[in-house]
């Protein structure tokens, strides 16, 4: 199956799929998942909890310029290797969102004195089972997105 329908925290309907650009050829939001030295990098966001880092491409970049960017900006890592996972469509009351989902490999991390709309970079061991009913973390940590995308991760063998 390529596609993949399902609610998200706030009840908007989500369609996933880890095809080729499914939903849009120029996408205008990212969300990457990070590896570094055998953990996860996430970042604090200061209202919606932990996360992966993401956000909006800005004009004139691509969605990969911008994942790159996004995370340094978050997290003050340097991605090594990006890998496009799939897309998302998010059917919000307020209209839709686009987001392309990447694993990213990271080289470093710098200390920084501002991370631009974060509390900076989180390193954890393991992602907890509890994640959904954790005020910890961030809604979009909360949906289907974030399982089906490892679970396509280890099926495919993308170095976790
Ligand atoms: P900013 O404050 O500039 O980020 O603007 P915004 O709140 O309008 O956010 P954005 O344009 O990024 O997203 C619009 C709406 O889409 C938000 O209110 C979110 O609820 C929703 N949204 C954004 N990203 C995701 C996501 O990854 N998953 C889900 N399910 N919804 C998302």
């Amino acid at each position: 199956m390529s596609c993949f329908t399902f609610e998200d925290y706030y009840h908007n309907e989500v369609e996933l799929s880890f095809t080729d650009h499914p939903y849009s050829s120029s996408p205008k939001h990212v969300w990457i998942i990070c590896r570094f030295k055998g953990q996860w990098l996430l970042t604090e966001h200061p209202r919606r909890g932990i996360e992966f880092p993401g956000g909006k491409v800005e004009e004139g970049e691509t969605a990969e310029i911008a994942a790159v960017r996004e995370v340094y900006e978050e997290t003050g890592a340097t991605v090594d290797e990006l890998y496009y996972l799939g897309q998302y469509r998010v059917n919000g009351k307020g209209g839709t969102i686009i987001k392309n989902v990447y694993f990213a490999t990271i080289e470093k991390i710098s200390l920084k004195a501002h991370y631009f709309e974060t509390n900076g970079p989180l390193l954890k061991k393991n992602l907890p089972a509890s994640i959904k009913n954790d005020h910890k973390y961030s809604f979009m940590m909360k949906d289907q997105v974030l399982e089906r995308s490892l679970a396509y991760m280890l099926k495919e063998g993308i170095t976790q």
